[in-house]
């Protein structure tokens, strides 16, 4: 199965078609203009930038200039979606049998503590649809899939599509790293944004994203968008907006895609870090594990599998889930996934040295500010500082309470696996705000799901 030159079929994307061939090169300062004087772009302008950014006719300081004027003024549904589509269309799209089974996908906008796509690939392998998952690296203070799968001794992120597509094929899901050939506009307008702060805009977010995802070619994609102290968005209300626009834009390119907005108040789970996230991710495919991440994975994965026309109805996918957990099924593919993928699962994953951080006083832990413990694993060795980082995949933190806990002074609130504690124990304990008095309920972990049936926004609670 080849890689698609998808260019042309209209029919995958559900608008206009970009042909390379019709394109007509218009000058970037002109394009950069309209935008910087708060004016909408046209399908053709988007195109031009789009495919100049791709084949490097537009330098990087032209590329930036409109990238930060996009950043202030914004852009509409429409020119979203177009920007969507022209980012896709800079590359190839991976191509399926035609034989009913559905290809499904699922993302998240980062969490810490996010390991959900290390349990879902195998779990919707095992309910017989195909992943073709595509992660990412770490971003700021949330962690990548791609780092922690690597915590696996020779564990392989780098397949071509060739490779991806046979183990989709004969296994039913793999997870790598997208290559130069999958949107490949993307990765010259990410590395962009990463230094001239453009990153958290929507119609980027939108376009980057949706980009690489649909560049899968997938029948139906679930969006985990996170919320809280340690997310990118900080408020349900911005998460929404996030959520509407890769909702309406996935929905456009006739890719049914649904979201759950999850609070990021706190990690999910306890394990951050990322050969201690791989030991957790492990214990939920085998039954086991926190309830935080076995209830939003199997949330997720159901989600997907009703979507795809998978599964018939939301509480057998989610029965059905459950029970390949129980099973130990799941934990089997992922072993031969990564057998698959060249890592060796016979080898221990390995922690650096223990450290437990205890409480000062008495008190009811009020808040946990996720983003600083997010950069302390950083700072720990377990993130980049800079693109050229090497990770140590053996450090991280264990967090032994949860929003709401009544502490006593001395008991253990973390569990640091460093080789300087000193370093970043104050500012892990800082990460913890403790009150006096009984604190307001968590916020529950699914917020609600957001769809679109009809042209029209469908959100439900939860
Ligand atoms: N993840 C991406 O792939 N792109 C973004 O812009 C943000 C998160």
């Amino acid at each position: 199965f080849q890689a698609e030159d998808g260019i042309r079929d209209s029919s995958v994307t559900g608008v206009q078609d970009v042909c390379s061939s019709d394109l007509v090169f218009v000058q970037p300062a002109a394009l950069i203009a309209i935008k910087r004087d708060g004016l909408e772009l046209s399908d053709q302008q988007i195109d031009s930038f789009v495919s100049g950014v791709a084949d490097g006719r537009i330098p990087d300081y032209q590329a930036a200039a409109m990238l930060m004027a996009i950043y202030l003024r914004g852009m509409s549904p429409r020119e979203t979606a177009r920007l969507t589509a022209a980012m896709l269309h800079s590359g190839t799209r991976l191509q399926w049998p035609d034989d009913g089974i559905p290809v499904v996908d699922k993302h998240s906008t980062g969490g810490l503590g996010d390991k959900t796509s290390l349990i879902l690939a195998p779990l919707l392998a095992e309910c017989g649809v195909r992943v073709p998952m595509l992660s990412g690296r770490g971003l700021g203070p949330t962690g990548g899939t791609l780092d922690k799968l690597e915590s696996i001794p020779g564990f392989r992120t780098g397949l071509s599509i060739v490779e991806l597509q046979q183990q989709v094929l004969s296994l039913g899901c793999v997870i790598t790293g997208t290559t130069a050939e999958l949107a490949p506009a993307d990765r010259r307008l990410y590395a962009l944004r990463d230094v001239t702060g453009t990153v958290p805009s929507i119609p980027l977010i939108t376009g980057s994203i949706m980009s690489k995802k649909l560049s899968e070619s997938p029948a139906a994609l679930v969006l985990d968008v996170k919320f809280g102290s340690g997310a990118f968005m900080k408020t349900a209300a911005e998460a929404a907006q996030l959520a509407e626009s890769l909702v309406r834009t996935g929905t456009s390119m006739h890719v049914r895609t649904t979201a759950l907005l999850t609070d990021m108040n706190q990690p999910l789970g306890a394990m951050c870090g990322n050969a201690l996230e791989v030991q957790e991710a492990v214990q939920v495919m085998q039954g086991h594990g926190p309830a935080d991440v076995r209830r939003l994975s199997v949330q997720l994965a159901a989600q997907v599998l009703v979507d795809s026309a998978a599964c018939a109805d939301p509480v057998a996918a989610t029965a059905r889930c459950e029970r390949l957990l129980e099973s130990g099924a799941v934990y089997d593919r992922f072993l031969r996934m990564v057998s698959a993928q060249g890592g060796d699962h016979r080898l221990p994953l390995q922690f650096a040295p223990v450290t437990e951080l205890t409480a000062a006083r008495d008190g009811f832990v009020q808040q946990i500010q996720a983003e600083q413990l997010g950069y302390a694993v950083i700072a720990m060795g377990g993130g980049r500082q800079r693109a050229a980082d090497v990770i140590d995949h053996s450090v991280g933190l264990e967090m032994l309470v949860r929003i709401g806990d009544r502490v006593a002074a001395g008991q253990p609130l973390v569990r640091l696996y460093c080789h300087d504690p000193q370093a970043v124990g104050q500012q892990v304990l800082a990460s913890l705000v403790l009150s006096e008095s009984p604190v307001l309920e968590p916020l529950p972990l699914i917020h609600s799901r957001l769809t679109m049936l009809d042209h029209q926004f469908v959100q439900q609670a939860g």
